[in-house]
């Protein structure tokens, strides 16, 4: 006789394969706001597959997540909250889980801090940030889908300021501190920032959308409860829609450290990071804030829409910075969901990690930012390889033998000894954005100075690889650098989305005629980072042969001009302990 608990499971396991097979899959990977799937949405993840799981990305155990919240440093400890759903591993029912840790890198689950309870967040405990008051004290405004489900914003404090872990919070009775007024549309008003201090007043801005336009709308408050909102939003652009987790913050004019959210003066620029519903992707621009008339102006020669400077031009949402008081840098964090269906992923029973935190600050030129896997990552590195002044012809390609190729650091410098060859860059395709442009000049089709890099994920007959790579265009006066990490050959599984993510590069190779590449290998994630954090790209593919111990890694070359890969350092990377309950 079967137990009620096995005939639970097997009913479950078979519902599981019924979904697998015959549900209707949106696979363009762009995710439309909020996509509901009531039939996967409370399905207890019984089973975890652990094939394409990250070993040393961010992740609960089991079930879905989205977006980073309200990360900070306080009590010695790193916090960070996310978009979970405990019961499923599609989005809904969504909390704010809660993790620390010491290093950035091990992590430790808490219990949930946020959930819904109260009329102002009964239907939804949605995206915030923290903001560490005078005196030590963390506050977090986050949105909350009240009882007529309209987005409002509200407060949680913890319970007891002297536990560093902050295991318990409140949300105080006056919630909800900022409600939609008549001009604002309640269904798109949402995920309020850090909140910084300047003229007497504590400043925050929440995400929102008036008709196409996209909205920072700026609120006001004297003791952080009494909200009023400002004239004008802090900025808005056109014809860029709904802007979710709006993010604004100073970097110095020069150095990599990072400041506090408050910093103001003629020594910082500041950022402005929005997240476009309508794409999936997010946009910044780097410009003035006027802190007396609350304005903030992006550079002139910066693009403020649709295609305008991306931290990331892969799979990488709803990111949020916060200051680290402790090492006096900006560090940030994003959200790299899957690109398989959500019938994959009730299967699998987990879904969505977070990227690896990254330095970020201003590049010396001032035209865009740098960025950097957090220095801790490196804790990691075990066993290493190296390859030096290895010269790769056209069709070369060599493996880098001896570590664990599904789960790797890498680090490579190539040196192109001559310019001469480079493809003329077609004027027509200044019209085409750098990923279309990849989806046409793949890693096979033969130029002049590329395409070179990595084949990372990649199988020993090579039917399944995901390159990373480079590939370099003559252009009036200039050289146009290409970088692409392309999905199209990660997979033999069908019904994936695999797109050609790609952006361009902005060095001058007439100087150094050296471009770097750094990836980082995890099961499921390649994330990676050209000409020193210039250009990042983050994947999610879902190899069948490339698994495990049959997953190799290359360095290649198929264009006409040999390459050096000048040196080239591979680490084994080991395993943090990862929210091992929750
Ligand atoms: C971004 C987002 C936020 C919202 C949250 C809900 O991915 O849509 O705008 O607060 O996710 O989970």
């Amino acid at each position: 006789m079967m137990d009620i608990t096995a005939i639970k499971l097997l009913v479950e396991v078979i519902f599981l394969a019924c979904c697998y097979v015959f549900a209707i899959n949106n696979i363009t990977g762009v995710e439309a706001l909020h996509n509901v799937y009531p039939e996967f949405q409370s399905l207890a993840a019984v089973k975890v597959k652990q094939v394409h799981r990250t070993a040393f990305h961010f992740q609960p155990p089991r079930n879905w997540i989205n977006d980073p919240n309200g990360p900070m440093y306080f009590g010695g400890l790193y916090h960070l909250f996310y978009q979970y759903n405990p019961e499923g591993a599609v989005w809904g029912n969504i909390v704010w889980a809660h993790s620390v840790s010491k290093d950035l890198i091990n992590w430790e689950a808490l219990e949930p801090a946020i959930y819904p309870s109260k009329p102002f967040d009964v239907n939804g405990c949605w995206s915030g940030s923290a903001t560490v008051l005078p005196g030590n004290k963390p506050i977090i405004l986050y949105t909350g889908i009240d009882s007529q489900n309209r987005q409002v914003q509200n407060y949680a404090i913890p319970e007891n300021a002297s536990d560093p872990y902050l295991r318990k919070w409140i949300k105080p009775d006056n919630n909800p501190l900022v409600i939609p007024d008549a001009g604002i549309n309640a269904t798109a008003f949402r995920d309020p920032t850090t909140a910084w201090w300047g003229n007497g007043h504590w400043k925050m801005l929440v995400g929102g959308k008036r008709k196409h336009r996209g909205m920072a709308y700026l609120y006001r408050s004297k003791d952080f409860v009494h909200w009023v909102k400002a004239h004008h939003p802090l900025h808005s652009a056109p014809q860029t829609g709904m802007w979710e987790c709006p993010d604004f913050y100073p970097v110095p004019l020069v150095g990599k450290l990072g400041l506090d959210t408050s910093k103001v003066g003629r020594d910082v620029k500041h950022v402005l990071k929005v997240s476009l519903d309508e794409t999936r992707y997010e946009y910044y621009t780097v410009g003035t804030y006027f802190p007396e008339k609350d304005r903030y102006v992006p550079d002139k020669e910066l693009v403020d829409g649709w295609s305008g400077l991306r931290y990331d031009y892969g799979n990488f949402y709803a990111s949020k910075t916060f200051f680290d008081p402790a090492k006096k840098r900006r560090i940030l964090w994003a959200w790299a969901n899957e690109s398989d269906t959500a019938s994959n992923d009730a299967a699998k029973g987990w879904a969505g990690i977070q990227t690896i935190p990254r330095d970020v600050w201003l590049s010396p030129d001032g035209k865009q930012l740098l960025q950097w896997p957090v220095v801790e990552l490196e804790t990691l590195r075990g066993k290493k390889v190296g390859i030096n002044k290895q010269i790769l012809k056209q069709g070369d390609h060599v493996e880098v033998e001896g570590i664990t190729a599904a789960q790797a650091d890498v680090e490579v410098i190539f040196s192109l000894p001559s310019l001469a060859k480079a493809e003329e860059f077609n004027p027509s395709w200044s019209n085409l954005d750098a990923q279309t442009l990849c989806g046409k000049k793949g890693s096979k089709i033969q130029g002049g100075i590329g395409p070179f890099g990595l084949l990372t994920l990649a199988s020993k007959n090579l039917e399944e690889f995901t390159p990373v790579f480079f590939r370099v265009f003559k252009a009036k006066g200039r050289h146009v650098v290409l970088m692409c990490s392309d999905a199209t050959s990660s997979s033999l599984q069908d019904n994936l989305y695999r797109p050609s993510f790609a952006g361009f590069v902005d060095v001058d190779l007439s100087h150094s005629k050296k471009l770097s590449l750094r990836s980082l290998i995890d099961h499921s994630v390649v994330e990676s980072y050209g000409a020193g954090g210039k250009t990042c790209i983050t994947s999610r593919v879902y190899p069948t042969l490339a698994v495990n111990n049959g997953a190799h890694l290359y360095v290649f070359n198929n264009g006409t001009q040999p390459v050096t890969a000048e040196s080239l350092n591979a680490w084994s990377m080991n395993a943090p302990t990862m929210n091992k309950r929750i």
